[in-house]
């Protein structure tokens, strides 16, 4: 076991990384109150009834696995619920689920009542590495992905790795490309041992700590991301335009991998390339890359003066710098050639 703490003053929070964790939820989290329990339909049930199992007085609801679900509708299908059944300020809300699950429950959690306990239960590699921690809660509206949300940290974080044995391969890649992008912006010796290793995930509970580490560091010095915290974006200025290009075919995590290898010096993307390879992530992108012009031009604002993006040229050392439009068109030109 090993526990983290999220220094936040009063808003600070524990995250137990712990095999087997899930079984000890009633020790690790205050489950003596009314429960709302959400996980969705994707997530094998075993999960959310074992945490089922360790409280008194728990509504547990399952909704629709799939990004469409995390909207303002469903959030308010879980505040009804919550009214419905008498939550009070003094009770809480638990996610079993990936980020998905997890965004849209903290959001629920965080306008109730104006806001009642929070506990994450992350049970994807994604979410565990990256979505669960650092309390951005949100909804999508009308196709813009989280445009409606609220900075509302977890009170605690329950990191159970045991629950990633039933994760199909692609979703467990797209959770270590997150691990990798922290890896290659905030720490060169992580970068070294995940593209040197033989078998990336097999020491996954040190990676999950390390990973996690890093990420509390980051929230702790920029909860509100004004300034480090953008560090996390490397991969996005791009990744978001493959991602709406490619019109959900590829995940975010892949969409992001194949966004960090234009913005990366040519020896660190050919590190990066060969471990993107032995993920199974995709390297190149096949479709248009007009469409993926029009997309960031759209997404990012870009105006004459440029935009922020992330660069890294040496492992663990990622900056942010001001790139202009012709620049950033010159790299998404230059770049996934085989
Ligand atoms: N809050 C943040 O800081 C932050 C950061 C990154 C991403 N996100 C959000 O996270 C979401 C993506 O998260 P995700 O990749 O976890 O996707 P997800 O929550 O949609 O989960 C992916 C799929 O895996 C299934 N699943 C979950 N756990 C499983 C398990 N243990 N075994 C088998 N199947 C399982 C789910 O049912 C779902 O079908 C997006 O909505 C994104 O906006 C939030």
């Amino acid at each position: 076991m090993n526990t983290l703490t999220v220094d936040l003053g009063d808003r600070s929070y524990p995250i137990t990384i712990e095999r087997g964790g899930l079984r000890r939820a009633g020790t690790l989290l205050n489950l003596r109150r009314r429960v709302l329990l959400v996980t969705d339909s994707g997530v094998p049930p075993v999960y959310s009834e074992t945490v089922a199992a360790a409280c008194d007085n728990v509504f547990r609801t399952v909704i629709p696995q799939g990004e469409a679900t995390k909207s303002l509708a469903s959030a308010q299908g879980l505040w009804e619920l919550m009214l419905d059944n008498g939550f009070s300020r003094g009770d809480c809300v638990v996610a079993v689920g990936g980020g998905m699950c997890g965004d849209l429950a903290g959001f629920a959690a965080a306008c109730y009542m104006r806001g009642i306990a929070f506990y994450n239960i992350p049970t994807t590699l994604l979410s565990q590495v990256d979505s669960s921690i650092g309390g951005k809660t949100a909804v999508d509206l009308n196709g813009v992905k989280n445009i409606i949300g609220t900075f509302y940290q977890p009170h605690a974080v329950l990191i159970d790795p045991d629950v990633l044995e039933t994760l199909p391969c692609r979703l467990r890649a797209e959770g270590m490309i997150e691990a990798v992008k922290m890896a290659l912006v905030f720490d060169a010796e992580l970068f070294d041992r995940l593209t040197e290793a033989q078998d990336p995930y097999a020491d996954l509970d040190d990676v999950l700590s390390r990973v996690l580490a890093l990420k509390q560091t980051v929230v702790e010095q920029d909860e509100r991301d004004t300034g480090r915290r953008n560090l996390l974006n490397f991969g996005h200025t791009l990744g978001h335009g493959v991602e709406s290009a490619s019109r959900g075919a590829l995940y975010h995590g892949e969409c992001v991998g194949l966004g960090m290898l234009p913005m990366c010096s040519p020896s660190v993307r050919e590190r990066l390339l060969r471990f993107l390879e032995r993920l199974g992530a995709p390297v190149i992108w096949r479709g248009d890359t007009a469409a993926v012009w029009q997309a960031v031009l759209h997404d990012k604002k870009l105006s004459e003066s440029g935009i922020n993006a992330v660069f890294v040229d040496e492992p663990g050392r990622g900056y942010l710098r001001r790139i202009q439009p012709e620049e950033l068109r010159s790299r998404l030109e230059g770049a996934w050639k085989s």
